[in-house]
């Protein structure tokens, strides 16, 4: 019922939030510490403390857990794309973990020094977590763009070529605006709390000035990235090709306005009334904006896991001679696809029972990323679609194995006229269903 990709974006959607918290917040308390030190405002520090909490149980344990969740469900579900990844960007992951290891320290070291040491090293301590956590951010920003657009790489197979491609630097100033906003909205939750109510009430209005620059700059950057997608990503998504997607840009548009007027309303003019509630209501309102935005950017990468290079069904689909790559759904079309594949070693293509085996494994392995078997699947179940087409046999369905690769989202059939015949078979075999 439940695809792999799906899998992938529940855990992924439960890791924005705290990875966006750990990145973001940082800055925040680095600035209340420096006026509570310059200013001499001890006052302050209760802020300090309970923030600083706040990020290391809910960072460091929630965003641990889902942050190898990522890895192992990325791992089962896209083998070859994470493999892909791996061999490109190994370096910028080890890279990525030596920072990620000194943010580790650093938030314990500054936990636990909190008022114990000389006010300067403190303040260097949080500095340095800060500046740590954001180049985390700015290396894996590059490989998660380098998915959606490859840049040179295609054509030179080099690392930077990858990695500073069309959409980083959108996408590297998008995340940099909303960690802070993302920021913002916890300080004010935090501060509410505070037993000091008139430094509780100074805290949530500087934190509101930070979420709400942080939230429009955030929309201004969008801006840009959504004009550096490329051009069948744009087709995609705003000339009808896949309209969810409009959708979701819609519902990211909505939750970041409603958290922008939370701010203005309730952080800035009136402080307070926010509270613990509405804080987390908002958050709430943030995570699902949030959500729909990183679905967008999964979305428009179809019909790729890695943009020119690999598709969702993790089949090669160019050639690049600098890394000597072969493009294998050309080799597929050729050789052909179940003569290729070790699975179908013992099958007897002669025999109808094996045939339909055979189309089983094909459509397993060539649709099955993106498609659910079952008609009460959640992910796009190829029985409810297939019957919209109506096919009267299965050479229909074989025939429409043709027209695979001109849908903007789908990569072309990879297999010959023998393969075409087996799935159009197995997939004739399968309920008509919920029209
Ligand atoms: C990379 C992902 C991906 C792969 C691989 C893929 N599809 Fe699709 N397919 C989609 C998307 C996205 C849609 C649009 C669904 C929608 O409109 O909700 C779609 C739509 C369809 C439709 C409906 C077309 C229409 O005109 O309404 C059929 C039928 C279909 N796919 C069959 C297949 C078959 C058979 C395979 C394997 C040979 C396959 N797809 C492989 C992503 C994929």
């Amino acid at each position: 019922m439940i695809t792999s990709g799906l899998i992938i974006a529940i855990i992924a959607s439960f890791h924005i939030l705290p990875s966006h918290l750990a990145t973001g917040a940082f800055w925040f308390n680095v600035y209340i510490e420096r006026e509570a030190v310059r200013k001499n405002r001890p006052e302050l520090f209760e802020f300090l403390k309970k923030f600083t909490l706040l990020i290391l149980i809910f960072s460091f344990v929630i965003g641990s857990i889902t942050g190898v969740g990522i890895w192992y469900s990325a791992t089962v579900a896209s083998p070859r794309g994470i493999s892909g990844l791996i061999h490109n960007y190994v370096w910028g992951w080890a890279t990525e973990w030596v920072f990620f290891i000194l943010e580790i320290a650093t938030i314990y070291v500054y936990y636990y020094t909190l008022g114990r040491i000389d006010k300067e090293s403190h303040l260097k301590i949080g500095l340095t977590y800060a500046l740590a956590a954001w180049i985390s951010m700015i290396i894996i920003t590059g490989i998660l763009a380098f998915m959606l657009t490859t840049g040179k790489w295609s054509e030179t197979g080099g690392f930077f070529d990858g990695f500073f491609n069309e959409t980083y630097w959108p996408q590297l100033f998008v995340r940099t605006s909303m960690m802070f906003g993302i920021a913002g909205l916890y300080a004010v939750i935090v501060a509410s709390r505070m037993k000091n109510d008139e430094v509780g009430k100074e805290i949530i209005k500087k934190a509101s000035i930070w979420g709400i620059a942080g939230m429009v700059f955030g929309a201004i950057f969008s801006l840009w990235y959504l004009q550096k997608l490329p051009e069948n990503a744009k087709e995609m998504a705003f000339y009808g090709g896949l309209p969810y997607l409009k959708t979701l840009l819609y519902v990211a548009g909505t939750s970041y306005v409603v958290v922008l007027l939370y701010f203005v309303f309730f952080g800035l003019i009136r402080p307070r009334y926010a509270g613990v509630v509405s804080g987390i209501i908002m958050l709430i309102v943030l995570f699902v904006g949030i959500g729909a935005g990183e679905g967008f950017r999964e979305g428009v990468r179809r019909p790729f896991v890695i943009s020119q290079y690999m598709y969702g069904n993790q089949l090669i689909g160019r050639d690049i001679p600098a890394k000597g790559i072969k493009n294998e759904v050309e080799r597929y079309q050729e050789e052909g696809f179940i003569k290729n594949i070790y699975w179908a070693g013992g099958l007897n293509l002669e025999e109808p029972k094996d045939r339909i085996k055979a189309g089983r494994i094909l459509t397993l392995y060539v649709c099955g990323n993106c498609h659910s078997l079952e008609v009460n699947g959640i992910i796009r179940p190829l029985p409810v679609l297939l019957s919209r087409l109506d096919p009267e046999s299965p050479d229909d369905i074989a025939d429409f194995m043709d027209a695979l690769g001109d849908y903007p989202y789908m990569p072309p059939f990879p297999g010959n006229d023998e393969d075409k015949a087996l799935i159009g078979e197995f997939l004739f075999t399968l309920p008509k269903g919920g029209m």
